[in-house]
C-alpha cells in the first residue's frame, strides 16, 4: 500500500513542508500530466515528497522570497525584459507565461526527465541547453520497462547517470550585464582534484524504494540539499559536511584550519552567500575572555568572513547584478586548507569554541531587498567545533 508509506516519508523528509499534503495522500486522483509533479506522486511518492521540499520546487518567484525580491528589484531598474531571462533556469518549461501554473512548477520533474539531449557549450544554459524529448516520454537512469507506466520510458540518459552534465546546464556560470562573473560553480568544480559527481553529494542513495512503482530497494534522494536546508527543516548535517575544522591553542596563540570538503568553492553558487567563523575563548568555568570579533566581523577580523564583495566604479559595495568589479573573493577554493590565526589571547583561555554561521544574503543587502522580516534574512549556525589547549 503506497499511501501510508508515502505520507510517512513526506513527514520525515520535510517537516516544514507546506501544510497541504499532495493530492495523492488525500485520496484525490490527479490525471497524469507529465508537466504536473502532483500526478507523479501516486507511483513515485518518496521522490515527489523529497522534490517538493527542495529549492527546485520553490524556484518560481511566487515561492522563493529571496529570488522574488532580487527579481523585482532588477525589473524596476533594468526593465520587465529581465523576467524571461530568469525563467530560463528557474522554470525552463515555461519562459513566456511567467505567472502560469506551468511556470510555478519551477525546476519540475519534466525539466530533468523529458529530455533528449543536454547541450554543454560555453554560454548555453537553462532552456537553451535543454532539448525537450517526445511528449509523454521520460528518460531516467535505468531505461526501465515502461509497460506498467502511464508514460513512455526512453533509454537510460547519460546526462543523468554521469551525475554532472544535467546539473551544469543551469549551475555552471552566470555573469551580470556588465560581464562580471557572479556564479562560478562550474569553473570551481573543474578546478577540484578527484571531484565526485554532483549527484553523489546532492542526490545521495537513500534506503527505500522511490515509490510504489519502483522495482528497487533504494533510490537517489531528490531533496537536493543545500544551504536552504538550514532554514527548511533545520537540518545541519548536510551543511556541516562542507567543512572540516582543525585547531590548536598554544600559549597566547590560536590557529584554525578550515578544510573545504565540497568539490567546488565554499560557499558556492549564488554570490551573496556568506559564512562567518566566530571563535570565543573561555576558561575552565566557561567565562569568556576573548573573541575574534564582537560586532562587525568584516571590520574587526576580515579573515573570518568567507564571502565575495562586489563594487561599482567608485569602489563602493553594490549588489552583484550592478557591479563593475569583484573586489574580494575570500571564499575557500576547492580542496583548499585555509589557516586562520590569532595572537595575544589571554592566558586564562583554555578552550576555543568555534561556530560557523551562514547567511543566504549579506546583511547590507537585507534592507535594500526589503527582506528584514523574513527568517531567510537572518543567519543560521551550520557547524561548531571545540579546541582545547594543547600546551600551556
Ligand atoms: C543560468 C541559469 C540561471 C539564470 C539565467 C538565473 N538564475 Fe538565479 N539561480 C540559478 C541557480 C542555479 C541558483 C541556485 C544557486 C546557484 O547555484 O547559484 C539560482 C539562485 C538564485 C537566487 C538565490 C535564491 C535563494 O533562495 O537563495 C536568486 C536571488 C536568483 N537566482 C535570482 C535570479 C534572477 C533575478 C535572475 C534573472 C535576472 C536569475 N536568477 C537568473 C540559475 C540561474
Ligand atoms: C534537477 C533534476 C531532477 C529533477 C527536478 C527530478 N529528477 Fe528524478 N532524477 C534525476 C537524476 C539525476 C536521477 C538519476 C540519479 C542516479 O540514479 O544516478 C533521477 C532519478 C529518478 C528516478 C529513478 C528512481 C529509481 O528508482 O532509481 C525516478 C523515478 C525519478 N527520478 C522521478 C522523478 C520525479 C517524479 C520527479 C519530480 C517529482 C523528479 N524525478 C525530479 C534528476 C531529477
Ligand atoms: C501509474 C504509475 C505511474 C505514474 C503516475 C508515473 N509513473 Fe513514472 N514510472 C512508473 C513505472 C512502473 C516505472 C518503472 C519503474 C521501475 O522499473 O522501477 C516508472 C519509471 C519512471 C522513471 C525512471 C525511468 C528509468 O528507466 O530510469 C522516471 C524518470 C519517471 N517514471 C518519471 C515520472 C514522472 C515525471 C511522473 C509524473 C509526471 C511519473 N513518472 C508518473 C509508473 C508511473
Ligand atoms: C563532495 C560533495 C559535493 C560535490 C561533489 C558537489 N557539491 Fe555542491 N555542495 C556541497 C556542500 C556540502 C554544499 C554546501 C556548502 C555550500 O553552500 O557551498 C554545496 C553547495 C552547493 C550549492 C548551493 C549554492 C548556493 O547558491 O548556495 C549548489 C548549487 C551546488 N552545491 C551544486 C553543485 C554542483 C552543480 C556540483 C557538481 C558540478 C556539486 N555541487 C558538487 C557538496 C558537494
Ligand atoms: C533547469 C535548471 C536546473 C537544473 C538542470 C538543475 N538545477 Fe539545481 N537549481 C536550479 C535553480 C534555479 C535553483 C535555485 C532555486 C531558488 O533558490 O530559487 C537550484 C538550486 C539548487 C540547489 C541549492 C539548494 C539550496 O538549498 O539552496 C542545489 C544543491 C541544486 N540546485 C543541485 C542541483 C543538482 C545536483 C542538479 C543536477 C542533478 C541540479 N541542481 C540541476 C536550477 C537547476
Amino acid at each position: 500500500m503506497p499511501r501510508p508509506f508515502a505520507l510517512a516519508l513526506l513527514l520525515s523528509a520535510c517537516p516544514s513542508a507546506p501544510a497541504e499534503p499532495p493530492p495523492a495522500e488525500t485520496g484525490a486522483e490527479v490525471a497524469f500530466d507529465l508537466d504536473n509533479p502532483e500526478s507523479c506522486a501516486a507511483c513515485h511518492g518518496a521522490i515527489h515528497a523529497e522534490w517538493q521540499g527542495s529549492m527546485h520546487a520553490q524556484a518560481h518567484h511566487d515561492k522563493d522570497p529571496i529570488y522574488h525580491a532580487l527579481r523585482s528589484f532588477r525589473m524596476e531598474r533594468q526593465g520587465e525584459g529581465i523576467g524571461p531571462k530568469c525563467a530560463s533556469c528557474h522554470h525552463p518549461r515555461e519562459t513566456e507565461a511567467l505567472e502560469s501554473d506551468l511556470a510555478k512548477q519551477g525546476v519540475s520533474c519534466a525539466t530533468c526527465h523529458n529530455l533528449d539531449q543536454v547541450k554543454r557549450e560555453e554560454g548555453v544554459q537553462g532552456a537553451e541547453a535543454l532539448v525537450w524529448g517526445e511528449p509523454g516520454v521520460v528518460r531516467g537512469p535505468h531505461g526501465a520497462d515502461g509497460s506498467a507506466a502511464p508514460h513512455g520510458i526512453g533509454e537510460a540518459a547519460p546526462w543523468l547517470t554521469d551525475g554532472v552534465t544535467l546539473c551544469l546546464a543551469c549551475h555552471a556560470a552566470a555573469e551580470n550585464p556588465k560581464g562580471v562573473a557572479t556564479c562560478t560553480t562550474g569553473a570551481e568544480y573543474a578546478d577540484a582534484k578527484d571531484a565526485a559527481s554532483c549527484t553523489s553529494c546532492h542526490m545521495p542513495e537513500v534506503e527505500g524504494p522511490s515509490g510504489s512503482a519502483s522495482t528497487r530497494e533504494s533510490h537517489r534522494s531528490h531533496a537536493f540539499l543545500g544551504p536552504h536546508s538550514l532554514w527548511d527543516g533545520g537540518n545541519r548535517a548536510f551543511m556541516g559536511s562542507a567543512l572540516e575544522i582543525e585547531g590548536e591553542l598554544k600559549g597566547t596563540q590560536a590557529r584554525l584550519t578550515l578544510i573545504n570538503k565540497t568539490s567546488h568553492g565554499f560557499p558556492s553558487g549564488f554570490p551573496g552567500r556568506v559564512a562567518i567563523i566566530q571563535a570565543v575563548g573561555m576558561d575552565d568555568e566557561g567565562n569568556v575572555h576573548w573573541s575574534n570579533f564582537s560586532k562587525d566581523p568584516m571590520a574587526e577580523d576580515p579573515q573570518s568572513v568567507l564571502n565575495k564583495v562586489y563594487v561599482d566604479d567608485e569602489g563602493k559595495p553594490i549588489l552583484p547584478p550592478f557591479a563593475t568589479k569583484l573586489a574580494r573573493d575570500h571564499r575557500l577554493k576547492p580542496d583548499e586548507r585555509r589557516e586562520l590565526s590569532w595572537t595575544d589571547l589571554p592566558e586564562q583561555v583554555q578552550t576555543l569554541k568555534v561556530s560557523v554561521r551562514f547567511h543566504l544574503i549579506p546583511p547590507p543587502a537585507v534592507e535594500l531587498l526589503k527582506l528584514q522580516d523574513s527568517p531567510l534574512a537572518h543567519p543560521r549556525p551550520m557547524k561548531s567545533a571545540r579546541i582545547d589547549r594543547t600546551e600551556p
